[in-house]
Parts: structure tokens; C-alpha cells; sequence
């Protein structure tokens, strides 16, 4: 072998390594197998299910989360990028069959032609990638899926929501209200109200003014209201609170600035307060802006009014190391650390005069869930806990905790598996918590469910497959 040959074997092999993210000798870390990612659709195939699903779990768990990974020797960088695959769990007596489907976005469409990624990702740079020329070129639709009106709509933050087919998951295409809407963000957690009414935010900057879109929409789908509000400033945004009364977004101390790619452009401000934004849910207007010490909140638990007082949950990270650095490492399957655990945080706000009091219920957790027959109750809330002090630092526990008093009861499967967002399921007693997970020893996935009255018993039935499907983030369940 000469010099030129061995480089060129050289450049292959570092190309071939490249593609799966990880450039370091030693293999990856196993519990980065979630996010290796799928290259096809995932054709409907039975589940080896253990125990009896109770009757009121049987029908649909559906999810949403970044699955394709790569195209060629083309590689996504961050968990934020891959595209979006909507995943069924179909749970029926005796027996639960799986099935996942890429959203066929505007986007995954012209790369599947060209067989290639054509422009680069919310983390990720290519060289070549075309111009972004709107939020529709480069919408993955990969955060969550919910339904509206017979359908499912699978749903980014930066752009339209894609309507999906419960049966097929075959994409139907974009939810469109007006022309003055088309193509702004419509973020990726809806909230629903007793009525079963959806409000959502978009965040966006209108010629350079950071804008909050407020939308309220009929239960058939239609726009009842929407509103564009100035901001102070540009501040990451990704889910809100929604009471009786009012709409609060909070405007974070993660500032989009200047940078090669959306998360290269977020910077964290830790002088800048961030900004409770309260709006009137009657017609949009802003009744107060509390400014609170700077944080950091994908998601937040369910809002309710005590007298004048109003109340909520939110899962705060002290900075957002867990973008600009762990969502880089897990998705380039690299070892930690990754970043700090979000801690459990509740609010309670009085808006005349405008202020917030804060209280740790002293308990790590993510992806909150709630029982949504009745959104405006201080109720149980349900998460993903655990593995804080745990090299993956990903969740491997379900706990269920009360936001006034932070009392918790949680069922730990210990290091080896993945707990995702648990669901809340009306049932007897007090329902049932249904969430899918990865075995990474076993290199199996599958979905379990637990009484929520009874955690410590762990699962009264789960299902799993001899295959991992990627790690995803929220999703929903339909009765049958
Ligand atoms: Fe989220």
C-alpha cells in the first residue's frame, strides 16, 4: 500500500465512522443505541407481550421523535435534527402490534428524491445545503403527535403541523387556517381545554421582532382566534400553561442571536430575567409580564386558579447545557456528561401587582403528564425520573407526584433501560401509566403499563420486540 492509498483508506474509514457519529476507538456507550436511528418504515409486526393489558389500555399509543439519522454519509449532529417518525403501539386483548412511519414532510420528500440531506438540520451543518428559504424547507415534524378531529397531527416548532392518518400513519399534509397564517410555527404542545378546544403558541421573528402567535381552535379543527404579540426579546420557547382564565408562555434566558444554525444561534443570558408572558384567554390580551431569575423549561405541568392565585408546574434546568451540549453527545452517540437533571419546580403567580413565588418539590423528572378530563384540577402528576447521578443520565424510572406537596411514589427499573414519557389512562382506582422504553442490555423496546396508584408493583403488562426503535419525545393514546 502506498502513501496515497493509505490515506484515501484512512479517509474512508474515518467517512464510514463519521456516519454513525462516533469517532472514538471504544464503542459507544450502550444506552446511546436509542438514537442510532431507522433508515425505512417499520412494517406492522406483532409484540411478545407478558401479562393481560387492562381493557381501558387497549387502543392506540402513538409517538413522535427524530428517526432518521442519516442519508448516505450524511449524519445528523443533535437529537433536535433527524426527521420525524410516528410510531403506533396498536394494544388489543392478548396481543399489541407496532408499526412506524416516517411524516412525509415537504422536506423528506425532496431528500428521498435527491437521496441526500439538502439542507442541514436545526443542530447540524452540510456543506452544499441549499438556502433555508422558509420554515416549511426545513420542518421535520419529529416533537410530538396529538389528535384533532379524527386525525393525528405530528407536530415541529418552527413550522406547520402535519396531519396524519391514525390507521396508515400515512401523511395527509399540512394543517392550514388563512393566508396569513401559512407556514407560521405552530409549536409542538397543544394544550387542551375542558372542552376539548385546542390553544397552541408559535414563536417567530416578523422581520426581525420577536413575535408570539397565539392560536385557539374549535374541536373540529377549525381557528376560532389566533393573535401576533411583540416581544421583549427572542427567548426559546417550547411548551406553555393554559388555566381557566389565562395563556402564560415563558420567554426563556436561552436568546436566539447570531450563529451558523439555530442551536449555534441560542445563547444563554444568566443576567437576563426571563419573562412570564400572562395572557387573557378571552381574547389574547397581555395582562401581565413577571419577570423571574433566569431558567431554562421545555415542558411545563398542568395550570390551575386558586382565587386569584394561579398555579403550575415546570421542569427547570439551570442553563441550557442540555441543548448546546448533551443533545449533541447522545445524538452522536458519545459518551457524557450530558447535562444536569431538570428539578420539579412549582409556581404560583398573582397578577396584581404581577409576581411569582417559586418552590422546589425537591424531585428530578421530565416529560409531565396529567390526567386531561380535567386540565384545571391540581391533580397527580406523572414523569420520567431517575439516573441523575447515572453516566446516561436518561430516565429510567416512573414516578407520579403530587405539585403542592412533592410526596412521590416511583417504579425504577434500573440502569439498562430507558423510561419515555408516561400517559395517563382513566381507569379503576386510579388509573394506569402507559409509556414505552428501551432495554439497551437486551436491545429490546416495547411499551409497559402501571397501575398510577400502585408504581412500586411495577408493570402489570408490557410488550416488547427484539429490535430498538429510536428514542422519541411525546405522543398520545386513543382508547380503541
Ligand atoms: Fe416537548
Amino acid at each position: 500500500m502506498n502513501r496515497r492509498e493509505f490515506l484515501q483508506g484512512l479517509a474512508a474509514l474515518v467517512a464510514a465512522q463519521s456516519t454513525s457519529g462516533y469517532l472514538w476507538a471504544e464503542a459507544p456507550p450502550p444506552w446511546t443505541l436509542g438514537f442510532e436511528g431507522v433508515e425505512e418504515d417499520l412494517p406492522p409486526r406483532a409484540m411478545r407481550v407478558r401479562g393481560e393489558f387492562p381493557a381501558q389500555c387497549r387502543g392506540s399509543l402513538y409517538r413522535n421523535g427524530p428517526a432518521l439519522y442519516a442519508r448516505g454519509l450524511q449524519r445528523y449532529q443533535h437529537w433536535f435534527d433527524p426527521d420525524g417518525m410516528v410510531q403506533a403501539f396498536r394494544i388489543a386483548a392478548g396481543s399489541v402490534e407496532h408499526q412506524g412511519r416516517f411524516v412525509r414532510t415537504h422536506r423528506f420528500k425532496q431528500e428521498e428524491k435527491a437521496g441526500r440531506f439538502l439542507h442541514g438540520g436545526a443542530g447540524t451543518n452540510f456543506e452544499d445545503a441549499l438556502p433555508v428559504r422558509n420554515n416549511e424547507s426545513t420542518n421535520v415534524a419529529n416533537i410530538n403527535v396529538q389528535p384533532l378531529n379524527g386525525e393525528l397531527l405530528a407536530m415541529w416548532e418552527a413550522g406547520s403541523a402535519y396531519r396524519i392518518d391514525p390507521d396508515s400513519l400515512e401523511t395527509l399534509g399540512t394543517l392550514e387556517f388563512d393566508d396569513s397564517l401559512r407556514g407560521v410555527p405552530f409549536s409542538a404542545h397543544p394544550h387542551f381545554d375542558e372542552r376539548g378546544e385546542l390553544w397552541n403558541i408559535g414563536s417567530v421573528l416578523f422581520a426581525h421582532q420577536p413575535t408570539l402567535v397565539l392560536y385557539h381552535l374549535g374541536a373540529d379543527g377549525r381557528l376560532q382566534k389566533s393573535a401576533a404579540v411583540p416581544m421583549d426579546f427572542p427567548g426559546y420557547m417550547h411548551d406553555f400553561v393554559l388555566t381557566p382564565r389565562y395563556l402564560i408562555a415563558l420567554n426563556s434566558s436561552a436568546v436566539l442571536g447570531a450563529g451558523d444554525n439555530f442551536v449555534d444561534r441560542l445563547h444563554w443570558e444568566p443576567e437576563r430575567p426571563s419573562q412570564l408572558l400572562v395572557f387573557d384567554r378571552n381574547d389574547f390580551s397581555l395582562r401581565a409580564t413577571i419577570e423571574v431569575p433566569a431558567t431554562f423549561v421545555f415542558h411545563f405541568g398542568n395550570g390551575w386558579e386558586e382565587g386569584d392565585n394561579i398555579h403550575f408546574t415546570a421542569c427547570a434546568y439551570r442553563d441550557m447545557d442540555i441543548v448546546s451540549v448533551g443533545m449533541f453527545r447522545l445524538a452522536q452517540q458519545q459518551p457524557g456528561p450530558y447535562h444536569d437533571a431538570s428539578a420539579l419546580v412549582h409556581y404560583t403567580l398573582s397578577l396584581s401587582p404581577g409576581s411569582a413565588e417559586t418552590t422546589s418539590l425537591g424531585i428530578d423528572m421530565e416529560f409531565p403528564g396529567y390526567d386531561t378530563r380535567r386540565p384545571f384540577s391540581a391533580q397527580m402528576l406523572s414523569g420520567a425520573a431517575g439516573q441523575g447521578e447515572a453516566d446516561s443520565r436518561l430516565a429510567s424510572a416512573v414516578v407520579r407526584v403530587d405539585p403542592r406537596t412533592g410526596d412521590s411514589e416511583r417504579f425504577d427499573y434500573g440502569e439498562g433501560v430507558v423510561v419515555e414519557e408516561p400517559l395517563f389512562v382513566p381507569g379503576p382506582d386510579e388509573g394506569y401509566l402507559l409509556h414505552s422504553f428501551l432495554d439497551y442490555r437486551q436491545g429490546r423496546s416495547g411499551i409497559a403499563a402501571l397501575k398510577a396508584g400502585r408504581l412500586a408493583d411495577g408493570p402489570v403488562a408490557s410488550a416488547d420486540m427484539e429490535r430498538v426503535l429510536p428514542l422519541g419525545f411525546h405522543g398520545c393514546f386513543l382508547p380503541a
